[in-house]
């Protein structure tokens, strides 16, 4: 997919903002360029998917959006899949662990989840939102996200930032000839019991596996198969493999 026609990038950073997806969204409005990216020590009012609120402390993460035009060939999904196959290639290239995609957007490392992505479309250009826990904060993460977030890195471990952005934003703007292969090789939901949740209703099943879409092939307790398109869905991997209550 051709991500970026104009072949530029325009970063602004900031101190603290309420939400770099919504700065960026008054900036698209107001004209901004393709290839704007905008980069925030914090965020007040941090946003993830299904109306979560993505927890953004000053220092401790890596919070920014990149706009791009209608120009870009592909849907949203690919474009999310794009980003997180960018994101776990760029956090691979810093540390020894393994870092897996949980889908439709989620990067995982030793079980916990260190970054989300939120994609959002208007009729006339696309952002692309990453947020990354760096470090995990003095106080730890608030009681909600206790059992879920982690961190990219240890507490006492060194780590370059800006070399992070700066190989994220190169991996994102190059075009992967093998998205799908990348995007298969760190899903981490295969073969696993998983939770779907749609709306008020949530069931088991057993994931199977990514289809050529990035839609999720799964198998309901009935033994027949279906795929999840992302949207209002989202899974939680189980830990236990039991039961399938
Ligand atoms: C999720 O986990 O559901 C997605 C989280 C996305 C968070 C990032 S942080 C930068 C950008 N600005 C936001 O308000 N959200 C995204």
């Amino acid at each position: 997919m051709m991500i970026l026609t104009n072949k530029r990038i325009y970063i602004e950073r900031y101190g603290t903002v309420t939400s770099t997806n919504d700065l960026l969204k008054e900036k698209a409005s107001g004209g901004a360029p393709e290839g704007t990216v905008i980069i925030a020590d914090a965020q007040t009012a941090g946003r993830g998917r299904m109306g979560r609120r993505f927890h953004s402390p000053a220092g401790r993460g890596i919070y920014m959006s990149i706009l791009l035009r209608t120009e870009f060939s592909g849907d949203e999904v690919c474009l999310t899949a794009h980003a997180a196959v960018a994101v776990a290639k760029a956090i691979e290239k810093q540390t020894e662990k393994a870092v897996f995609i949980k889908w439709v957007n989620d990067i995982y490392i030793d079980g916990r989840k260190v970054c989300g992505i939120l994609t959002e479309k208007a009729s006339d250009y696309v952002i692309v939102g990453i947020g990354i826990n760096l470090r995990e904060p003095e106080d730890g993460y608030p009681d909600e996200l206790r059992s879920i977030a982690g961190a990219v890195f240890g507490k006492d471990s060194d780590y370059d930032a800006d070399r992070l952005i700066n190989d994220i934003l190169i991996e994102f703007f190059k075009d992967n000839a093998d998205l799908l292969g990348d995007y298969r090789a760190r899903s981490m939901t295969d073969g696993k019991r998983i939770l779907v949740r749609q709306g008020n209703t949530e069931y088991y099943a057993r994931a199977l596996g990514i289809d050529e879409s990035f839609g999720l092939r799964i198998a309901l307790r009935d033994g027949s198969e279906t795929i999840l398109r992302s949207g209002e869905i989202s899974v939680s991997v189980r830990e236990t493999d039991g039961d399938n209550k």
